[in-house]
């Protein structure tokens, strides 16, 4: 899944506010799968989701679904301590993440709507609407199956 030289260019230009952020880089402090931190998990989540819609020509606005990628984990806390209070993480990381961006970046309803999505169909009701929620959705379980598997 390799990016051309021009890809990388706008996605690093689009992401750029993003990762220079520090309560971005909080996210490298946290442990998704296995050995992979966060920040490295949504950083492969966007790269994949970009290159897909590239490939196969699905016509999502690549702002919405770029960072709607980034920041779909962005709940900041680290979800393997299970007694503090966070175990229903599964079910409820999307909405701590939406509220998360909302309140640190200001994003955008449909940008939200990528995150809150992301976890169907365990969240039955949050279902993806737009082609940028349905391939965050669908490679957010690509990912997360080969870094847990890869790690075994
Ligand atoms: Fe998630
Ligand atoms: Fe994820």
């Amino acid at each position: 899944m390799k990016l051309r030289p021009e890809e990388e260019t706008r996605l690093r230009h689009i992401l750029e506010p993003l990762k220079s952020d520090k309560r971005i880089q909080r996210m490298k402090k946290y442990i998704q799968h296995g050995r992979v931190s966060t920040f490295d998990h949504v950083e492969s989540v966007t790269r994949v989701s970009y290159w897909l819609n590239k490939r196969l020509h699905i016509g999502a606005d690549e702002q919405v679904l770029a960072i709607g990628a980034f920041l779909h984990d962005y709940y900041l806390y680290d979800w393997h301590e299970t007694d503090n209070g966070h175990g229903l993480h599964g079910f409820s990381h999307s909405t701590t993440a939406k509220d998360n961006a909302v309140r640190h970046f200001g994003i955008g309803q449909r940008t939200q709507s990528v995150i809150e999505c992301h976890m169907w169909p365990l969240n039955i009701t949050k279902i993806p609407r737009s082609r940028e929620a349905w391939i965050v959705c669908i490679v957010d379980k690509y990912v997360s199956t080969k870094e847990t598997l890869l790690c075994r």
